[in-house]
């Protein structure tokens, strides 16, 4: 399973880019406002600083906004990948900017249609938003159940990317399923790293160090 991060914060990326944990990251319209400054230049330094892909989303309603503002993403790298809403206008372009050999993601999907609907326009990614169906009541992780099993049936290639991911335990039912990718919001993955044993056991293993240390002060590793 790929680990995408949701975030347009450039110093959180290089930390955990650093790990070698990424394998590419997403942003939307709200992680961009979140963090200020020019949304041009945050966008051109993520998709510079990442290697795998980099979901940048359009802002426009229809198909000629769609395409152009995709084909201006697209210049920040070739790593861009165009986000567009799962709308009839969302799908047209999705289907015309593939042609053009330019990688879609299909943003805001909450029904198993709206998954097969993307994957016949040839979306890359078809990206459900499991969370927001949490908060309304629904199971979003049941969403990402019958997305992966009409994938398999028809041998579809576009890839499940699970987004609106609130906590750990969503990315360890989302790999159980076999979802092919996460983005996680940067909380969720530093909850992910930490473990409150290792934490105990990296104190006893330092303090017996030291212990032995205070015996004799020239031992080293
Ligand atoms: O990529 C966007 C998606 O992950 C949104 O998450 O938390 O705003 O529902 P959220």
């Amino acid at each position: 399973m790929k680990i995408f991060l949701d975030t347009a914060n450039l110093e959180v990326i290089k930390k955990y880019n650093d790990m070698g944990l990424l394998d590419g990251i997403t942003t939307n319209p709200s992680l961009l406002s979140k963090e200020g400054g020019d949304p041009q230049k945050t966008m051109e330094e993520i998709s510079r600083i990442i290697k795998g892909d980099v979901s940048l989303e359009v802002v426009a309603e229809n198909y000629e906004g769609m395409m152009e503002q995709g084909r201006r993403l697209r210049k920040y790298g070739d790593n861009v990948v165009v986000k567009v809403p799962m709308t009839a206008e969302g799908l047209k372009a999705c289907k015309a900017l593939t042609a053009e050999g330019i990688p879609v993601n299909v943003t805001l999907i909450f029904s198993p249609n709206q998954a097969i609907l993307a994957a016949k326009a040839g979306a890359k990614y078809a990206s459900p938003f499991i969370g927001r169906l949490d908060d309304v009541g629904k199971d979003g992780m049941n969403l990402i159940r019958e997305i992966k099993q009409i994938y398999l049936n028809y041998d579809f290639k576009t890839q499940i990317l699970v987004a609106s991911i609130r906590h750990p335990m969503h990315v360890v039912d989302a790999a159980k399923i076999g979802a092919d990718v996460v983005t996680l919001p940067p909380e969720v993955l530093e909850k992910m790293l930490k473990h409150q044993l290792t934490d105990i056991g990296l104190k006893n293993f330092l303090a017996d160090w030291e212990k032995l240390k205070s015996e004799d002060p020239n031992i080293s590793i």
